[in-house]
């Protein structure tokens, strides 16, 4: 087997670490033949309860798990992360304000940001799944000016499994069925799933997904339907949804690392890999990543678009696929609408002394 890698989660002792850390020990994130070692940073007050999770970590025998280590500071935390997992934020309580909020928030993710800047890995990648994650990204990146931007992102990906699963339901096809969805912008509500490139196999053969389904039904269901999933789920669960967020981080940096391509790693976790195989065309998936300009998203700024890797250090943007608004009329305000909340929140936390 291969050189253990070191993986950090944040937030080790919430919802979606639970769920999470599991997944990774396993060997769903980095492979089968990969051994993990786990840093789990916690709050003081969470510390007793990340151990209990290390106690059952160790109890589930993990063939690939090295070595796990509990921790309330984040330069132990961070210290030759290679996989750095920040699932840990400050959740809006009643009667906060969105100030506030950005400004707890930068609390944690400017002295992470730091941690990571001084003691990760050459290779380190990072994954912001605590809200509002393009921001608290953004935040991160500012405190660590000596790893390249690339190398912070946010997590959409759970936004675009739930746009690849309401897509397959509604064509009746399986999720491996579907391929091209983008999710553009924000992980908030103002966030863009776009269909307008998305394709269906139906008898064997590739068609445009809008040639499928009722572009009605995309412009007026689906696309509020997969922005306000996470609300919906709240409401019928009585929870926030947390082993499918735990699932799309999985997703995420597994692809992000193994390479988009590479879907089939042995793990049999790939079947958000739309098409994987077959004639689908061209292949992407959604994340959040440091815009290069494209798309008139301003440089800079974390902002989801359609990406793959080959397993390098840098997610490529893919080119040639704004929303087209031949095929849903207003999709393009939409994509400036997403990106335009960005740059009121990077706004937001300049203006507090965050970035
Ligand atoms: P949770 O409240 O169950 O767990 C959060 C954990 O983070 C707590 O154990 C807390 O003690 C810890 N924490 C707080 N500050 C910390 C710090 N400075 N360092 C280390 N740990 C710290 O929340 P849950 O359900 O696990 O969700 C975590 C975050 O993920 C939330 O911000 C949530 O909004 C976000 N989320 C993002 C999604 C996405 O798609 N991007 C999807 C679902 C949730």
């Amino acid at each position: 087997s291969r050189a253990p890698r070191t993986v950090t989660v944040t937030g080790a002792a919430g919802n979606i670490g639970y769920a999470l850390l599991f997944r990774i020990a396993a060997g769903g994130m980095l492979g089968p033949d990969t051994p993990v070692r786990l840093r789990l940073l916690e709050i003081p007050a969470a510390l007793r309860a990340a151990e209990g999770t290390a106690m059952e970590l160790a109890d589930a025998a993990f063939p690939l798990l090295a070595d796990v280590e509990v921790t309330d500071d984040p330069a132990v935390a961070f210290d030759g992360v290679q996989h750095a997992m920040l699932v840990g934020a400050r959740p809006r309580t009643k009667g906060m304000e969105r100030g506030d909020l950005l400004e707890a928030n930068g609390g944690i993710f400017g002295p992470q940001g730091r941690a990571i800047n001084d003691h990760a890995a050459d290779d380190v990648r990072v994954v912001v799944v605590g809200n509002p994650a393009n921001t608290n990204a953004l935040i991160a990146a500012a405190h660590a000016p000596d790893v390249p931007a690339e190398r912070f992102t946010a997590l959409t990906r759970l936004d675009h499994n739930r746009a690849v699963a309401q897509l397959a339901a509604r064509a009746g096809v399986a999720v491996t069925d579907v391929a091209g969805v983008t999710i553009w912008g924000n992980h908030s509500a103002t966030q863009f799933p776009d269909l307008t490139h998305a394709r269906v196999r139906v008898d064997g053969g590739w068609r445009p997904a809008l040639e499928v389904v009722d572009p009605a039904w995309a412009a007026e269901e689906f696309v509020p339907r997969v922005a306000k999933r996470g609300a919906e789920i709240i409401e019928v669960r009585g929870a926030s949804s947390a082993a499918s967020a735990a699932s799309a981080a999985v997703d995420h940096m597994r692809d992000w690392t193994l390479g988009t391509d590479a879907g089939a790693d042995g793990t049999g976790t790939d079947a958000a890999q739309p098409g994987a195989g077959t004639d689908a065309g061209p292949r992407w998936t959604s994340a959040a990543v440091v815009s290069d300009g494209s798309y008139e998203v301003p440089e800079g700024l974390i902002s989801s678009f359609p990406v793959t890797s080959d397993g390098g250090a840098a997610w490529r943007i893919v080119p040639g696929l704004a929303p087209d608004e031949s095929l849903l009329p207003g999709t393009g305000g939409r994509l400036a609408a997403t990106v335009a909340e960005l740059e009121a929140e990077r706004d937001a936390v300049r203006g507090l002394g965050l970035l």
